[in-house]
């Protein structure tokens, strides 16, 4: 008697239509639109913050499908406090959650968790969440999935500069030496190359204080669909659009 064997869904495949030869090394999304997607359903906004975590989870899956190096997610941005002190604590346990159901997967995928941003002032159950799984991915070679979390760009740059006025006034370096590379340095990204696509989702089309030194010949991409729904299909769409680019950096 034949062995009855189990009933896997075979995996959909995105037709390509036509082949990813340059893929972008650092991704860098504006995650926004789980707001509006609640809504639509006559959902609270709570609940398209947890379709959004999930959406994270696939986005993740693609790319390390199709070999994205960097993924940096805004997740919280510094002005997310002004929200509703429920919805706030729902979005800083977040990560957690997501850690929580999804740190086996990301292990197996070989992914690095980092983040950007002002981590001290995160409360205590999204840091210790979010350290354990910074250390437990430490040695991971894969996707680097760098999380912004309570990240502002206009405070990260004056962060620098006061770090640097700092280290200028104790002699660290001269002023002759200090350069665009030196200010990299003293940014939470230093280390990481600059994001190469940027992607937007939900219709607006601003940066919302998010990398704006880091953006500087970043090529742009928006999308009117809602986080909740972007998928396979459209970050996809997203990565063939960027290798029609073509990147001049202010060359010719
Ligand atoms: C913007 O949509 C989205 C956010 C402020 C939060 C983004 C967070 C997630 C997608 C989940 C994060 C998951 C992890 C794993 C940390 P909005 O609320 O401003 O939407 P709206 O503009 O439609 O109101």
């Amino acid at each position: 008697m034949p062995m009855k064997l189990p009933f896997f869904k075979p995996k959909k495949e995105i037709p390509l239509q036509e082949e990813l030869t340059s893929v972008p090394e650092h991704v860098a999304i504006i995650m926004d639109g789980n707001g509006r997607w609640a809504k639509k359903r006559g959902l609270p906004r709570i609940a398209g913050h947890k379709e959004g975590m999930d959406v994270v989870k696939k986005t993740v899956e693609t790319a390390v499908k199709y070999n994205v190096k960097i993924l940096t997610l805004f997740a919280f941005s510094t002005e997310n406090w002004k929200r509703p002190k429920s919805e706030v604590e729902y979005l800083l346990k977040l990560p957690k959650e997501f850690l929580h159901i999804y740190l086996p997967d990301l292990m197996k995928n070989n992914v690095r968790i980092e983040t950007i941003g002002d981590f001290d002032s995160l409360p205590g159950f999204t840091k210790e969440a979010v350290q354990y799984a910074k250390e437990k991915t430490k040695n991971n070679d894969g996707l680097l999935l760098n999380f912004a979390l309570n990240y502002g760009s206009r405070s990260e740059i004056l962060s620098a500069i006061k770090l640097m006025m700092k280290d200028l006034d104790n002699d660290k370096f001269s002023l002759e030496q200090l350069d665009e590379n030196l200010l990299s340095e003293y940014l939470y990204t230093h280390g990481l190359t600059d994001p190469d696509l940027l992607i937007r989702t939900s219709g607006e089309q601003r940066l919302s204080n998010f990398l704006l030194w880091q953006l500087a010949y970043t090529e742009f991409w928006f999308t009117d669909v809602l986080w909740p729904d972007f998928s396979e299909e459209i970050f996809v769409e997203a990565l063939m659009d960027y290798q029609r680019r073509s990147r001049r950096y202010g060359g010719i």
